[in-house]
């Protein structure tokens, strides 16, 4: 390997010293998970180690297994395959496995006890007596690089672990760090406008996809600060190798479910327009308050990993509510279900309920919330009954007058 620039014919990047990004995109998958829409697309990020014995820190997925294959030839360059570390058994990090132990059919795999059973799981046909599995603490040498494990147990599955190279401070944290977003040529974090073109998608990818497990991943988090990092290599999206700070402050929010906005947004239902207009009225208000970290969302218009994470991100949600069959709106409960199933603590409910007859969606919407940890719904309910009108407007100014409140509060707090 000569330098950064031999592979004129592959998309490879060096990271470090013995260290290159032979990783893909797929920007043709419309849904990650067959759930959540990527409209910039994915990378799976594979790495490889070349030393005294060769090695791959994780693979891909089927889609981009062709030109990762190439990738991993041409950065061999003739060597054979040492070793295949598999940190996370998730399909779209490993379906390249077989094709990999066939090309390579001495390469060892490396792997947790539970890794190796979902690779049975999967029904992967692998040589069981080339496979090495480790635990916490356990380490490899492979020459002058010692690869050290470290486990992460539901960050994103419970078999995952992660690889730290203690000779050059490379962490490949599988899933952890990870975001929606294709790599356009740029790796690494200081490439990009990182807050400008790739924090939502960060953050709705953390959200959705591991956002259930915010204890696991301060477990994770207190154990990364005992090492020495410099670079951190996730299976999605970019390499980073500085301004730490910044990502781990938002992984540490995300995870212990702290805003990082004082904001608000503000989602609602709507059949005809009538909640609509109160939505956009309280926005507005909000605005002429001075509070000027808000948005408004349509539930039925708005993917629901995007509410997701924008309640991740903000300390105050308005909910604009109609009653359907008795009931809450069929997209809105759906939003409410996801919120509760990832956990969303710490955050504070304003409710503007409507209904033309039997209004029951605040109530129905306050008893949801009373199961959720730390959720505090204001007292200042808005009822309409079809319409913001002369006989509700008053309730509507003093919840907006409680939520300038609450965030002036908060902002002296900081
Ligand atoms: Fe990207 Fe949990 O797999």
């Amino acid at each position: 390997m000569k330098n950064n620039y031999s592979h004129y014919m592959n998309c490879v990047r060096k990271v470090t010293d013995d260290v290159y990004w032979v990783g893909g995109n797929d920007r043709r998958l419309n849904l990650f998970e067959n759930i959540f829409p990527i409209p910039r697309g994915v990378s799976y990020n594979s790495y490889i180690i070349l030393d005294e014995k060769t090695c791959v820190v994780d693979s891909v997925d089927w889609s981009i297994a062709r030109d990762y294959m190439e990738n991993v030839i041409e950065t061999l360059n003739g060597r054979n395959l040492d070793y295949l570390i598999v940190n996370h058994m998730e399909p779209d990090h490993c379906s390249a496995i077989e094709m990999m132990v066939q090309r390579y059919p001495d390469c060892v795999i490396v792997s947790t006890e539970q890794g190796f059973e979902i690779m049975r799981q999967f029904r992967y046909r692998i040589d069981e007596d080339k496979i090495i599995v480790v635990k916490e603490g356990d380490t490899l040498s492979i020459g002058k690089h010692n690869l050290f494990f470290v486990e992460a147990p539901m960050v994103h599955w419970p078999e995952v672990m992660m690889t730290y190279d203690t000779t050059n401070g490379v962490l490949f944290s599988a899933d952890a760090f990870g975001s929606f977003g294709a790599i356009d040529g740029a790796l690494f974090n200081d490439e990009v406008n990182f807050d400008r073109d790739w924090l939502d998608d960060a953050r709705r990818y953390y959200c959705n996809i591991v956002g259930k497990y915010g204890p696991h991943v301060q477990d994770v988090l207190k154990k990364a600060g005992t090492i020495d990092i410099k670079y951190i290599c996730p299976l999605h999206g970019l390499v980073w190798r500085n301004n730490f700070g910044y990502i781990l402050d938002k992984y540490n929010r995300w995870s212990s479910y702290v805003p990082e906005d004082n904001g608000v947004i503000i989602v609602y239902s709507s059949m005809y327009g009538n909640t609509e207009h109160a939505a956009q009225v309280a926005a507005t208000m909000l605005h002429e308050r001075g509070v000027h970290n808000v948005r408004v969302y349509d539930v039925s218009c708005t993917h629901v990993s995007t509410l997701i994470a924008e309640t991740f991100r903000v300390s105050h949600v308005i909910l604009g509510a109609v009653t359907y069959n008795l009931g809450i709106y069929p997209v809105m409960h759906n939003y409410l279900q996801d919120m509760k199933v990832l956990n969303v603590q710490n955050r504070t409910f304003a409710i503007m309920e409507n209904g033309t007859w039997a209004c029951k969606s605040g109530d129905l919407i306050e008893e949801f919330l009373s199961d959720m940890k730390t959720i505090d719904v204001m007292g200042d309910r808005v009822t309409m009954n079809s319409a913001l009108s002369e006989g509700n407007q008053n309730d509507l100014v003093s919840m907006i007058d409680s939520i300038v409140e609450d965030l002036k509060k908060a902002e002296q707090k900081k």
